[in-house]
């Protein structure tokens, strides 16, 4: 099978490693893919939102499998186009991928489908005053979410009513662009985070695991919100009985919510869940696997992943199923100083392949490129992803971090504390 896997991030080094391994795959190629995907797949500048782009290299390239990573390709309809033309693709059709681009679509699809989350209200830009006066009259804290994709940017969780009215007043005002045309105002729910994956093809559904990401950017869960710092898997607060209840209040009700409603769900079901005292509720839903949690979910699938994605886009998944190893994964981000702000790239980086001489790490390039000499250099925020696998989630990251001190790059931080809701003393 002729495999494209749509990104060039850290999820999508993950997928491709996964997929070069996959005996079903004898091509593998990467738009745009960096420095690492380089490593197991042809690159191909071709970038992740150019829709008519991707679709020519489809074509031209006679693909079997477009593997679309990130959503913004998702909600602008590439599955859709490919399909169009003959090309089968892994990932949810534009109707379906509302669920992630509009957070009043799904939040009014929660409340047609009895799905557990926070009570709420939306508006748009021309309501700007009742949503004012909404805020002010509701209980701290809330929650202000601008409704389409705003790259993790578009959620404030306000302590006061002038910080909700501000975020408000941001939204509609075009700090994210059409984005905020309308505003979600929800109630905040008191827990725990986690996220729960699962494999649809449209009528079944298998669940692909769980993690916890780290999306502060500083230990102590501290400093700006990001795309995220770091994760493991499985969440230690996700026990088998948590699971189930999520499968059954939350994920499966959607996927046969969406069926019915004629948006069949065909892709990974991130559920971003807060696991509150009356169980899991959901936070948001993604439509694609998470970044950095599909680096901790790959290493543990024991179950071919070539195998998995064909049987979803086939509609095959009633016949399958998923088997994990016995193993913890966690993944510390290496990213460049003053990410989520403003960062220099081009800085060469060190030590990569010492840091991945240890069979249980695996070091993600998640924003890196070659440059004239052949080295590694750093070429966005979050640059690397060093991966971790152990019998338990402590061997895991005393072999990440083990790994991190052999990379050489004093442009680059990290978190110290990633894992520490599961092992307390990582704080
Ligand atoms: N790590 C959060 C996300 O992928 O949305």
């Amino acid at each position: 099978m002729r495999v494209l896997v749509v990104g060039g991030g850290g999820r999508e080094h993950a997928l491709c490693w996964a997929m070069a391994a996959s005996p079903l795959v004898d091509t593998l190629l990467c738009a745009p893919g960096n420095a690492g995907i380089g490593d197991v797949a042809r690159c191909v500048d071709v970038q992740a939102d150019d829709v008519d782009g991707l679709v020519r290299l489809a074509r031209d390239e006679a693909i079997d499998l477009v593997v679309v990573g990130p959503e913004v390709p998702l909600v602008l309809g590439l599955v859709d186009r490919l399909e169009a033309i003959g090309v089968k693709a892994f990932g949810p059709s534009a109707a379906a991928a509302r669920l992630e681009g509009s957070k009043a679509f799904a939040k009014a699809f929660c409340i047609r489908h009895a799905i557990p989350t926070a009570a709420y209200r939306s508006f748009g830009r021309d309501e700007a005053e009742a949503a004012r006066a909404y805020v002010r009259g509701h209980a701290l804290p809330l929650v202000v979410k601008a409704d389409g994709l705003a790259a993790g940017k578009g959620v404030t969780i306000a302590a006061t009513h002038a910080e909700a009215i501000d975020a408000l007043d941001a939204a509609f005002s075009g700090a994210f662009g059409e984005a905020g045309s309308e505003v979600v105002v929800e109630a905040f729910m008191e827990g725990e985070e986690a996220s729960l994956f699962a494999l649809s093809d449209g009528a079944n559904v298998l669940e692909l695991g769980t993690a916890q990401d780290h999306k502060r950017a500083f230990d102590g869960d501290r400093g700006p919100n990001t795309g995220g710092m770091g994760a493991y898997s499985p969440a230690v607060i996700m026990t088998p009985g948590l699971i189930e209840r999520a499968m059954a209040e939350i994920v499966r009700p959607t996927i046969t919510g969406m069926a019915a409603e004629g948006s069949p769900f065909r892709g990974i079901l991130y559920v971003g869940l807060m696991v509150t005292r009356d169980g899991p509720k959901l936070v948001e839903f993604n439509v694609r696997f998470g970044d950095p949690e599909c680096q901790v979910i790959l290493p543990r699938l024991m179950t071919d992943l070539g195998q998995l994605l064909q049987g979803a886009a086939d509609g095959m998944l009633g016949h399958m199923n998923v088997r994990w190893h016995d193993r913890h994964a966690l993944s510390v981000v290496l990213a460049a100083r003053g990410y989520p702000g403003s960062y220099v790239r081009g800085e060469p980086i060190a030590g990569i392949g010492a840091a991945a001489a240890d069979d249980d790490v695996l070091v993600f390039h998640a924003g890196t490129a070659l440059d004239a000499q052949g080295r590694t250099v750093s070429a966005g925020g979050r640059v690397l992803n060093v991966t971790a696998t152990g019998t338990d989630l402590r061997s895991a990251r005393d072999r990440a971090y083990a790994a991190v001190a052999r990379i050489d790059w004093p442009g680059g931080f990290c978190r110290r504390d990633i894992g520490w809701r599961a092992l307390p003393d990582a704080r």
